[in-house]
């Protein structure tokens, strides 16, 4: 499963631009289920029950964060927005690259000059040119973070682990599965990082009885971290609330049910800042109940994201599960009463 994290997570697709990470996920899948791409980009991949189940909407996020191009000055340097939650503090020195191929690094203004956090109106991209004409971007060009995918024993590093790890997780699931009496829709979404987007119009056209997001969450096991009870290494986590929502008391129960009936280790998770697809999922047209995966993940939305493999493979199996067998009908109850 390395392999395919690596392939996923090296591949270009910021917020909007998910084209590349679509088509190779739709390779991936070869013919193990129907799969659609809706109007925004969506990737819908539906495999069929065997009868008697629900319908599970599984969802997992293509888009990375990046940087878009505003303006080009005479000498051909670029200043730029952002795309997502992109912090200044992760781009000095960094590199991009964009969609056509060029290669960007990025500079501050007052680099050597200044202790003080840099601003956005500071920063620039020097992609090599000396006029605009010259310069192989312009402006709307989108740029994605530069960073190879490494190693460090357990410990999995990249850009785009947000949400690429999930699509791996999600991905890996689908071709694992047999049977299930479920319906079960595993949607690759896009425009995560722009709010939400994918998931809203996705979960909207699909009605589904439940829905699951898998995404990263923070921890608190690094230096100074804000005190968070999920560390690396100690298992997906059940996501219980984030600033976004408050995932369904049942579906909170179904999952931890899970976990236990495989005896993996696994956490609980709070997260006070930031939200998943499973919010936009959670207030489609009247509510599905919804919960979240999580994926630990250390320096969210910098170009060195890390999981612990251990955990991935532990969110594998739990999903896995839950897809497979009859979702506890506490789980589907609000929706199905009619009058
Ligand atoms: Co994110
Ligand atoms: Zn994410």
């Amino acid at each position: 499963m390395k392999e395919l994290v690596q392939t996923l997570v090296e591949t270009y697709g910021p917020s909007g631009q998910e084209g590349r990470v679509r088509r190779l996920i739709e390779e991936r899948i070869g013919g193990v289920a129907q799969v659609r791409t809706d109007a925004l980009g969506n990737l819908i991949a539906f495999k069929q029950g065997s009868g008697g189940g629900c319908k599970v909407m599984v969802a997992a996020h293509m888009d990375e964060i990046g940087l878009i191009i505003t303006h080009v000055d005479e000498k051909g340097f670029l200043r730029f927005a952002r795309i997502g939650g992109v912090s200044p503090a992760t781009l000095i020195g960094g590199r991009v690259r964009f969609a056509q191929g060029a290669l960007g690094v990025i500079a501050w203004e007052k680099w050597l000059r200044s202790n003080d956090k840099p601003e956005w109106k500071e920063l620039f991209i020097d992609v090599g040119a000396t006029s605009p004409k010259d310069s192989p971007v312009g402006v709307g060009d989108v740029g994605a973070f530069e960073r190879s995918f490494a190693e460090m024993g357990d410990r999995l590093v990249a850009k785009a682990m947000d949400d690429r790890i999930g699509c791996a997780i999600a991905l890996q699931t689908l071709l694992e599965m047999e049977s299930s009496p479920n319906d079960v829709y595993f949607v690759f979404t896009v425009q995560e990082e722009v709010g939400t987007r994918g998931a809203a119009v996705s979960a909207f056209g699909l009605e589904p009885d439940v829905a699951v997001a898998v995404d990263v969450t923070g921890t608190g096991d690094t230096p100074e971290a804000h005190p968070m009870a999920v560390s690396l290494g100690a298992g997906p986590a059940i996501k219980i609330m984030d600033s976004g929502m408050l995932t369904h008391p049942a579906v909170k129960e179904w999952m931890i049910g899970a976990a236990e009936g495989l005896g993996i280790p696994h956490q609980l998770e709070v997260l006070e800042l930031g939200s998943t697809d499973a919010r936009a999922m959670q207030l489609s047209r009247s509510g599905v109940p919804a919960g979240c995966l999580s994926v630990p993940c250390r320096y969210i939305h910098t170009p060195s994201e890390v999981v612990d493999y251990r955990d991935v493979q532990g969110a594998v199996a739990l999903l896995k599960k839950m897809v497979s067998e009859a979702v506890p009908a506490e789980v589907t109850a609000a929706k199905r009463q009619t009058v």
